[in-house]
């Protein structure tokens, strides 16, 4: 990490090749909206916003890669209402993406079992896919995800393809986010210090990054704070 002044503005955290993909558990937007009196639809949408503004710090601070838990497996069984409130926002973004300035310089893949969602809106994200995919900042967006789910899928792709000896190069190669690093940094935010099923083969040697800061209200210095956290640690990788 290195720390760059930059006219007429304050230092900034700059990252280097050893923090290139960072992932959040996007947490707490629910109970940001109820802290308010408001439904909890609402921190979703203030959450979406946040994703923007927190992608596009990211991607100034020099971070390469970056992936966000938008939708579970297991988040269906919430309330229809809210079910439709996420999908919704999710189907809003994509269709607006393909006006947005960030279309330039953002590659945005979708990771998860698409197979669910519409015919129309699986084409629309793949379309955003390929169409977005020579950008650099690249940026997956987990919906109907569970890593468990992930694993499931990948080691059923490698029997179709009649694989009879499988190491872990196949299966990293069957996953969503084939051909994307591994994550460095796991950010958490809304105080609970769980993966919840997200990318858990990925996130073998991930380092954890665990804040009480509700999504909704995630600062650019309260990412600057788990990157730091990030280069405190000494990462061994098995070693010593
Ligand atoms: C977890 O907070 C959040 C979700 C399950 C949904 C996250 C979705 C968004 C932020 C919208 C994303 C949009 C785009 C375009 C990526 P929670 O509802 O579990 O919060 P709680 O723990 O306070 O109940």
């Amino acid at each position: 990490m290195v720390l760059k002044k930059e006219k007429g503005s304050a230092e900034r955290i700059l990252v280097d090749e050893r923090l290139q993909h960072i992932a959040f558990i996007m947490d707490g937007n629910g109970r940001w909206a109820q802290k308010r009196g408001m439904p909890r639809k609402y921190g979703h949408s203030v959450g979406a916003q946040t994703f923007r503004r927190i992608a596009g710090y990211c991607r100034e601070i020099g971070i390469h890669y970056m992936t966000v838990y938008a939708f579970s497996t297991e988040n269906w069984k919430r309330p229809p209402e809210e079910v439709r409130a996420i999908m919704g926002i999710l189907e809003d973004y994509i269709q607006k993406f393909s006006e947005m300035t960030e279309k330039e310089s953002i590659h945005i893949r979708f990771i998860g079992n698409l197979s669910v969602f519409s015919k129309d809106l699986q084409e629309k994200m793949e379309n955003l896919d390929r169409e977005t995919a020579s950008n650099p900042f690249h940026l997956n967006i987990a919906i109907n995800y569970g890593g468990r789910e992930e694993i499931v899928h990948a080691c059923k792709a490698l029997i179709c393809e009649g694989k009879t000896d499988i190491g872990e190069a196949d299966i990293a190669a069957h996953l969503y986010t084939a051909g994307c690093p591994d994550p460095d940094l796991v950010v958490r935010t809304g105080g609970d210090t769980r993966t919840s099923n997200f990318l858990l083969w990925q996130s073998a040697y991930a380092e954890y990054h665990f804040t009480s800061v509700l999504w909704p209200d995630l600062s650019e210095s309260d990412v600057d704070a788990a990157v730091a956290a990030f280069y405190s640690r000494h990462r061994r990788f098995g070693g010593v």
